[in-house]
């Protein structure tokens, strides 16, 4: 089923004029300052730093910070999101970090496009698009060469119907079993499936707990 996280819900997170948990109502431009200051995802600098570099599509790219630790690694990324005004600032700070040779931005709808061929790695964290997030996570595990890597970072679903702050969206989030269901172990090698809590600074730099879904996958063939 369809819901609310479409094209417009996202340029107006970007241009801070939505609040995460009041799409459509002005005024809070905390979340998107919040998203284009983070440092790197602490899982993907767990998970990845160990990995021979490739080329890498990060899915929901947003500002950046995820796609321009892999460049910094030696990835040639690819950073796609639907928002236009994300990926401006994702191109700002890679011009600051020096890293525009080892990355290329492009905006499209994930849910519909399709890459010219796959890659040696395909990350995302917490994109939610307007399909469900299985199917999103199935879409982009397809994208995933035969010997690379899925990485996923996502809402964990913990059975509530939470909005951003206190929870996250009910029908944007998904539990460890619910991905490595969907990948299947005859054709994914799982690494990693854990699900978990940690401190990150949100808006206004004021701490806030979130709650954590992760899975590493290697694909087989
Ligand atoms: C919660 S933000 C996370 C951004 C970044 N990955 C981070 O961790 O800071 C989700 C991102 O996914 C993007 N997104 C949502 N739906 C999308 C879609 N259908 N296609 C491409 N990007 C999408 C949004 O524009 C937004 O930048």
């Amino acid at each position: 089923m369809a819901h609310e996280f479409d094209r417009r819900y996202w340029d107006r997170v970007w241009s801070g004029a939505a609040d995460a948990g009041n799409a459509g109502n002005a005024g809070d431009a905390g979340r998107a300052s919040a998203m284009a200051t983070s440092p790197p995802n602490p899982h993907l600098v767990r998970e990845i730093a160990g990995l021979s570099p490739g080329t890498a599509l990060e899915a929901g790219c947003g500002a950046g910070a995820e796609a321009l630790w892999l460049a910094s690694r030696g990835w040639r990324v690819t950073g796609v999101d639907i928002a236009a005004g994300a990926l401006e600032v994702a191109a700002r700070r890679a011009a600051a970090a020096g890293l525009v040779d080892r990355v290329s931005w492009l905006e499209a709808d994930l849910s519909v496009w399709q890459p010219d061929g796959r890659f040696d790695l395909v990350t995302t964290h917490y994109a939610h698009p307007s399909v469900p997030q299985l199917d999103f996570y199935e879409r982009l595990a397809g994208w995933v060469a035969p010997g690379g890597t899925l990485f996923i970072v996502g809402h964990l679903h913990h059975g509530g119907h939470g909005r951003h702050g206190a929870h996250p969206p009910a029908e944007a989030s998904a539990t460890a079993a619910g991905i490595t269901a969907v990948l299947g172990q005859d054709r994914w090698e799982i690494a990693t499936a854990l699900q978990g809590s940690r401190e990150m600074a949100g808006r206004g730099g004021a701490a806030v707990t979130v709650h954590d879904v992760v899975v590493r996958a290697t694909r087989r063939s």
